[in-house]
């Protein structure tokens, strides 16, 4: 939701901004621009699109300049234009900002400034923070990181802004509220960005700007950071352990495919040195430490949005299947907007790849003033919902850069069995030999998965056929209804045909009406005790002339006569099987969206990081 940059030091700093910016597209695409202090000017560049746009746009007029701010955009208010663009000037056109999130009492602030005299070129709520400031520095006649502070006391909402001051080119003032912001610091250089990938190879120096704080970077001095309300803070300095690589795309066409085919190693990744399954040993400190409290819940809530909520569906059949706890899963923005019933005898899994998403955010906080636990389960080391829990444990995914969702969902269903099954086994509610089996068989997942890749050329092939379906229905069964919902939502958000996910047997009860031989239909339909169930689930699209595509368990001969294509992946136990049977619905997403010629990291009207409601 928004990518910001910033840059001040010895270097040329357009290239540094572009580059930090094409990294944080992931975050919002629909327009890009840079402000730079040139020559005691602000050369400011925008536009509607992408930021290769931008680049065409600045082309032969590339400013030189040491000091500059970035940014790449999801509009929230106002179309994605080029006046609505940012950076945003002030009134006088001495300050320009750049700005992520929401200034909710942006009206009545532009009401009491147009009295003023104040006028607006755009839609944009930032237009009015930053004429906002400017009333405060000349008004009160404070230096810009005052006005900052004294301005942002009228402001309600999120945001995470920099601004630069024309008549002052040795200073960015950022501040901090509910959108993420970290600061690089380098050797007699600083960096801002929404998150750190943008100044990786300048530096593995990081401060984490916590909400209601301002920091000012100052060339050549150290960094000063304060709250608001005007205390000093000592900025704690984290080391990156994030590599380049990790963010680049290798060689893959797309980095949905890339993190697609990281499978076996994000999952490995995901359970090494917890998994120890010769020990019947499960290590995770942030549940040991909550393990009676676990234990004692009278429920689990399950709190999160999109993929993150289909891997907490998935974790409410696991959870209550090994652990015999009952578990709600939740949509963060119905939870905290619907007066829930929760108490401190409930503990709340806020579940987020990102650990920005602000309807997850608002929902922990609700959950957390009626006293329940918090434990988070987020990709994003050091993010807003890992520090809002009271314990957690991180997926160790990797950076998840394509929009659309891959490793980090199979990431988070791998850590939420192994939370189920350290619990079971403290519970009591598995026979040791079940979960001594399940614990080797989680160990041997990701193997399970790279085979389960194989099913890559398969897929192009069944994408070539359906491309240009317009409907597409998913049916699972159990532990699988969830995966039918996630094959759905990959679908529809990267290739723009409308899908739906279905639990199999509920399919009578409407969606059978929509079946004809234009209609895809893909089943779940691997080995397990729904198999038979789901087989009549099959001939019932069959009598309607549904074509079936159906994702089997290796060496299935039954499914295959009556299907259209079979997509055979390797034999898992059903509670399990998520993880491996959404690979094949992940590939053949990818592969109608590359046909369909969309855009697959960035597509449109979507965010990875989704941090306004
Ligand atoms: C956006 C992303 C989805 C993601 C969802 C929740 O919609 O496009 O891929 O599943 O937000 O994000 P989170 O970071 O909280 O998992």
């Amino acid at each position: 939701m928004c990518g910001i940059v910033g840059y001040i030091g010895e270097k040329e700093a357009y290239p540094i901004l572009i580059k930090g910016l094409a990294r944080l597209e992931y975050r919002g695409y629909d327009s890009a621009g840079v402000a730079m202090l040139e020559d005691g000017e602000i050369s400011l560049f925008k536009t509607k699109g992408k930021v290769s746009d931008l680049t065409d746009k600045v082309n032969g007029h590339k400013p030189e300049s040491t000091i500059g701010i970035g940014h790449t955009r999801w509009a929230t208010h106002g179309p994605p234009n080029d006046v609505n663009a940012h950076p945003h000037t002030s009134n006088s056109g001495n300050l320009v900002i750049i700005h992520n999130g929401i200034i909710e009492n942006y009206d009545a602030l532009k009401k009491a400034l147009t009295e003023k005299g104040y006028t607006f070129q755009s839609d944009t709520d930032t237009e009015v923070l930053i004429n906002l400031i400017e009333e405060v520095k000349t008004s009160q006649n404070v230096p810009l990181a005052e006005a900052v502070r004294m301005a942002l006391h009228q402001v309600i909402g999120a945001y995470a802004i920099a601004i630069l001051e024309k008549d002052n080119p040795d200073v960015i003032v950022a501040a901090r509220k509910g959108s993420p912001l970290v600061v690089g610091v380098g050797d007699g250089e600083f960096f801002l960005a929404s998150d750190a990938s943008p100044f990786l190879e300048f530096t593995r120096n990081a401060v984490y700007l916590e909400d209601g704080e301002i920091a000012i970077l100052r060339r050549g001095e150290k960094l000063q950071v304060k709250t608001i309300e005007n205390d000093e803070i000592e900025p704690y300095i984290h080391e990156l352990q994030m590599n380049l690589e990790a963010i680049e795309k290798g060689g893959y066409e797309h980095f949905m495919l890339k993190e697609i085919f990281e499978q076996p190693k994000s999952i490995y990744d995901t359970l090494r040195g917890r998994l120890l399954p010769d020990q019947q040993l499960i290590v995770m400190s942030g549940v040991e430490e909550y393990a009676q409290k676990m234990l004692n819940a009278e429920r689990f809530i399950f709190i999160a949005c999109g993929t993150s909520w289909h891997a907490g569906l998935v974790a409410e059949y696991i959870f209550e299947e090994y652990l015999r706890i009952p578990v709600e899963v939740e949509y963060a923005s119905e939870f905290r907007y619907r007066n829930p019933v929760v108490s401190e005898k409930d503990v709340v899994f806020a579940i987020s790849q990102s650990g920005e998403t602000a309807d997850t955010l608002a929902a922990i906080e609700l959950a957390k003033s009626k006293g329940a636990t918090i434990f988070g389960i987020c990709n994003v080391v050091g993010s807003s919902i890992a520090r809002a829990s009271d314990a957690g444990a991180y997926t160790h995914a990797g950076p998840e850069i394509g929009v659309a969702s891959t490793k980090a969902f199979t990431a988070q269903v791998s850590v939420l069995t192994l939370i189920a099954l350290k619990l079971a086994q403290k519970k009591g509610t598995l026979p040791v030999k079940r979960f001594v089996d399940l614990c080797y068989e989680l160990e041997g997942i990701s193997a399970k998965v790279e085979k389960a890749l194989q099913t890559d050329a398969l897929t192009e092939k069944i994408a070539a056929e359906f491309k240009n379906s317009r409907n597409f229905l998913y049916l699972g069964r159990g532990f699988n209804f969830p995966v039918a919902l996630e094959g759905a939502l990959k679908l529809k958000e990267i290739s723009y045909i409308h899908a739906e996910g279905y639990p199999a047997a509920e399919m009578k009860h409407g969606p059978i009406a929509l079946i004809d031989e234009e209609m895809p239909v893909v089943v779940i339909a691997t080995k397990g005790p729904n198999f038979e169930k789901v087989k009549s689930n099959i001939q019932e699209v069959k009598a309607r002339k549904g074509r079936i595509i159906a994702i089997v368990t290796e060496g299935d001969t039954e499914i295959k006569d009556m299907a259209d294509y079979t997509i055979e992946v390797p034999e898992v136990s059903q509670s399990l099987s998520p993880i491996v049977n959404t690979i094949p619905l992940q590939l053949l997403s990818y592969h109608i969206a590359v046909m369909r010629g969309c855009n697959v990291d960035q597509p449109r009207n979507l965010a990875k990081s989704v941090t306004v409601e």
